[in-house]
């Protein structure tokens, strides 16, 4: 059963040739990068969510027809601290060991914030770096997985809570981010990095009295769009609840969702406008028709798909988590309504374009899905957001984690390449990598790995 993605994975491992069933392409040469959860108990404490668990990076490195493969631990100071004391040291996304409210204003005011970067992989500066929704990315060798350390970014903003799924503009290389700071005046801070570099600059300011989560955002060639669900939080809260970090935000529908487009050039605040209120993780896409930004993103009626991923509703055999929907919004630059769409009947999480169509018109997602609402991920579909149509793979007793998308080099369309999947197999107690044609969505070859990897979040490929 699928519960067994959410057990810790102590071994780290590396492996020089796993055996290949089928034939990998001979042009698909590079290293798949991924990171996600694999230990979720410190001596006899546990933690309480999917997205508090500590760090395992996996590296599936592609040549030649051949695969090798290496697991380790991020040796975070989060982790660190919590192996040398043999509990939880550090306040997670739904974990929190400090008990009392001064040891909770100790924890705000001093650098304790948590460096256990287990959601994405992405570059800063001439580094490769591990993800998470502090400012505290995570330096590693690509080649060893050996963990480096925080980076300390060149400026001098202060703003606890970020994204892991930064945009990178595929004509200027230039990332864009945003970062929250709470206080008396909330703000979020747009901002953009320049390659080599890792200083962040803020582009735009904007106030706001009750911060949104908000675990990705939109852009397109021209504008940066935040899309505000309204999963609030009053700052003081975080402050002094005593409660762990997502848990003082509350579901206020009232609000509606507010999307505010900010212009890259130079940071004018374009448009704003509301939507009805709907929950989301994962932004798809953005690109500009005619007078309008276009906004596609993976939605659910309201928040409550945090508690979904609560581990002890995960290992419920009784629950099973929401799978989002493939919606768009269409928001007009003259101050119109804002128009709201399902995209497709194919419910699906964890998206991922080709990555060149960022910021620009498309036709092609790909993501996990769930052939019935009594399952986790159990499929991997590929969309076409003009019809609407979907393919999908699907293997009875696996669950595939998310599909990165790997042009041919010579490809022209969005689904000529392959598309790589971590596939976890419970009855085998192992995990696979897969390879899938693009275009027909067919399995090309498989990997075997040694043990069951833990369900993972996000990955890279890099040729
Ligand atoms: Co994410």
């Amino acid at each position: 059963m699928y519960r067994r993605g959410f057990e810790s994975l102590p071994q780290e491992t590396h492996v020089d040739d796993l055996p290949v069933d089928g034939d990998i392409p001979e042009w698909l040469e590079g290293r798949l990068l991924r990171n996600g959860p694999a230990q979720f108990e410190v001596g006899d404490q546990a933690y309480n969510h999917w997205f508090d668990g500590l760090a395992m990076l996996r590296a599936f490195d592609i040549r030649d027809g051949r695969v090798s493969y290496r697991n380790r631990f991020l040796e975070s100071s989060s982790r660190t601290e919590a192996m040398e004391q043999g509990e939880i040291r550090r306040s997670e996304f739904a974990t929190d060991p400090c008990q009392s409210i001064f040891g909770r204003i100790m924890s705000v005011f001093s650098p304790s914030i948590t460096d256990n970067a287990s959601v994405n992989i992405g570059r800063l500066g001439d580094e490769v770096v591990a993800l998470t929704e502090t400012p505290m990315p995570v330096a590693f060798d690509p080649d060893t997985l050996e963990t480096a350390g925080v980076v300390d970014y060149a400026d001098d903003l202060d703003a606890p809570v970020t994204t892991a799924h930064p945009h990178v503009d595929p004509d200027t290389g230039r990332t864009w981010t945003y970062a929250a700071a709470f206080g008396r005046q909330s703000r979020y801070h747009v901002c953009s990095i320049d390659p080599s570099s890792t200083a962040r600059n803020v582009e735009r300011t904007l106030e706001v009295d009750a911060p949104s989560y908000m675990h990705s955002f939109g852009m397109t060639d021209r504008h940066v769009v935040l899309t505000e669900w309204p999963h609030v939080v009053r700052p003081l809260d975080l402050l002094l609840s005593g409660k762990p970090f997502i848990e003082n935000y509350t579901w206020q529908p009232e609000r509606g969702t507010r999307i505010r487009v900010i212009r890259k050039s130079d940071g004018a605040e374009v448009a704003t406008a509301t939507a009805e209120p709907r929950f989301a993780f994962h932004h798809v896409n953005a690109f500009e028709r005619g007078n309008a930004i276009v906004c596609d993103v993976v939605t659910y009626p309201d928040a409550s798909v945090i508690e979904d991923f609560y581990l002890d509703r995960l290992r419920d055999p009784e629950t099973h988590p929401a799978m989002g929907t493939l919606r768009r919004f269409t928001v007009p630059f003259d101050g119109g309504e804002v128009a709201s769409e399902v995209l497709s009947d194919t419910k699906i999480e964890l998206p991922r374009i080709h990555d060149l169509r960022e910021g620009r018109s498309y036709r092609v997602v790909y993501g996990v899905g769930a052939r019935s609402p009594n399952t986790f991920a159990d499929q991997l579909v590929k969309v076409d957001v003009e019809t609407g149509a979907a393919e999908t793979w699907h293997e009875a007793g696996t669950y595939p984690g998310e599909p990165v998308y790997v042009p041919e080099p010579t490809a022209t369309g969005e689904d000529e390449g392959a598309v790589l999947s971590v596939v976890l197999d419970p009855e085998a107690e192992q995990s696979f990598l897969l390879v899938l044609d693009a275009e027909s969505f067919e399995e090309r070859a498989r990997a075997p790995v040694p043990h069951a990897i833990p369900f993972g979040f996000h990955g890279q490929f890099y040729p």
